[in-house]
């Protein structure tokens, strides 16, 4: 009877119980997508800070394992965040195929260690010489210097290392995963600064499909600053050619304008696809949700894509495609007329709050769709013709005062100037994912409501035409 708590994600991961905050050393290996992640080894609050695993053979249905690195008789401290690799060539001599992770040390100061697994993740062994980089008391390197994120560079045939310090991101590079040279710094003058940078991640995608025309992206993670106030995660599209990231484009560019996706990172060692997950919370309230014995939760991971608009380039997130394996009843509705409200079919209650949502429209008119229960508590989704924006309201979304502020209505800009539109939404027990004009905007909202949301109205004062309505069920995903 497992994940069965009152707010319970029933198809996003979780733990099973204890804090957990940001994904770490995702990485797909011999048919497994491995899920590392920070977890309290002890408690439902940020402390302890270790390494736990989940491993999935489809990224959807996941099973809990023994915590994979935690802190020990090294006497380094914690184990924060970082990535992991398949070390195909045996460039760091632990063996072909074997999975190499980077993680942050904390004591005395924040450093990057190293530890390796020759048995498929299922256990990990320390790297001796740890620290690899080295941040000694006296050094100038300031305390913010972690999240180390590896990938290979085919080009220079070098490992490259980007690392979150301070104010800006480092490239570092190495032969041999062992020994790393510093290569560059990127960013104190670019992009936002309200708040700390954490968490890089940088990957080359093609521009609309066009493998002939590749881009680099660098996330960013930042806390505070984001565009609904807390953690947020930015992104710049540019060059890199293994030593120096150069940027192609200003201005500042979020990758999720909710408040609840945050230090999401890709996938390592997939061929084709740049595969994110993010941490479905808010380092504003996220120790104060009111979930037990667990807290946290992942986003349902996405696909990014580059997608050329009016002249910029812009990145795009869809939910992965093996989604089909768990959606069940789709409806389908065409022409749907909403002047004033409409009530979908009541048996969306069959559904049990877990639901996927698509609308497309040929008008760019106003709109909400407002899922509620017959506590009169609602999660409101729509777009504002007007001030050209989507929005998520979670106002009257059941408990709101465990932090000032929750209750609260975020915006996000539509980015496109097309008279097509379509919006996807996945709901589940405790969140909403909006992904609107094929991945284009995207908002991730959390909300705790006291029953089951049962209900979805539509709504338009001014009339709305929906070409193409579906809706579906969505499996739970635990046994
Ligand atoms: C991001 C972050 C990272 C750090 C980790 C600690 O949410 O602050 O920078 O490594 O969380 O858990």
């Amino acid at each position: 009877n497992i994940y069965q708590e009152e707010h319970r994600p029933q198809f996003h991961y979780s733990p099973q119980k204890n804090w957990m905050n940001d994904p770490n050393g995702m990485v797909y290996f011999d048919g497994e997508y491995h899920l590392f992640y920070q977890h309290d080894n002890y408690e439902n609050v940020f402390g302890n800070m270790s390494w736990g695993h989940a491993i999935s053979r489809d990224l959807i249905h996941w099973q809990e394992q023994p915590k994979a690195i935690v802190p020990d008789s090294d006497s380094l401290g914690m184990i924060f965040s970082g990535s992991a690799v398949v070390d195909k060539n045996n460039s760091a001599g632990f063996g072909a195929n074997s999975l190499v992770a980077f993680y942050t040390s904390t004591s005395p100061k924040q450093q990057q260690s190293m530890a390796y697994s020759t048995d498929k993740g299922r256990t990990w062994t320390k790297y001796k010489e740890n620290p690899v980089i080295k941040n000694e008391v006296g050094d100038q390197i300031p305390d913010d210097f972690r999240d180390p994120k590896v990938m290979w560079h085919k080009e220079s045939q070098k490992w490259i290392m980007s690392l979150a310090v301070k104010d800006h991101v480092e490239f570092w590079s190495s032969k041999n995963l062992k020994e790393w040279t510093k290569e560059s710094e990127f960013g104190q003058a670019i992009g936002s600064h309200d708040g700390v940078w954490e968490c890089p991640d940088l990957f080359e995608l093609p521009v609309d499909g066009n493998t002939n025309n590749k881009r680099w992206i660098l996330l960013v993670s930042m806390n505070p600053g984001g565009p609904n106030g807390g953690s947020a995660t930015q992104y710049f599209i540019g060059n890199f050619d293994g030593k120096y990231f150069t940027i192609l484009q200003t201005g500042i560019r979020w990758v999720d304008y909710g408040t609840d996706n945050y230090a999401g990172v890709t996938y390592s060692n997939m061929e084709n696809r740049a595969i994110a997950i993010g941490w479905m919370s808010n380092w504003q309230y996220a120790g104060k949700v009111p979930t037990q014995p667990w807290r946290g939760a992942y986003t349902f991971p996405r696909k990014l894509s580059l997608k050329t608009v009016d002249n910029i380039i812009f990145l795009t997130s869809a939910p992965v495609k093996e989604l089909d394996k768990i959606v069940t009843n789709t409806r389908s509705m065409q022409n749907v007329d909403v002047k004033g409200s409409y009530d979908l079919p009541a048996d969306i209650k069959s559904f049990k709050g877990k639901l996927l949502f698509q609308l497309a429209s040929e008008q760019i008119e106003e709109y909400s769709i407002v899922l509620s229960n017959d506590r009169g508590e609602e999660v409101v989704v729509g777009f504002d013709k007007q001030a050209n924006q989507y929005y998520i309201d979670r106002t009257k979304a059941g408990k709101t005062d465990f932090e000032k502020g929750f209750g609260k209505r975020h915006i996000a800009p539509r980015l496109t100037k097309d008279n097509h539109t379509d919006v996807t939404l996945l709901f589940d027990a405790a969140s909403v994912e909006l992904f609107a004009d094929n991945g284009l905007t995207i908002m991730t909202d959390i909300f705790f409501v006291n029953k089951t949301l049962s209900k979805i109205s539509i709504k338009s004062a001014n009339g709305l035409n929906i070409k193409e309505l579906n809706y579906s069920g969505i499996e739970r995903i635990w046994k």
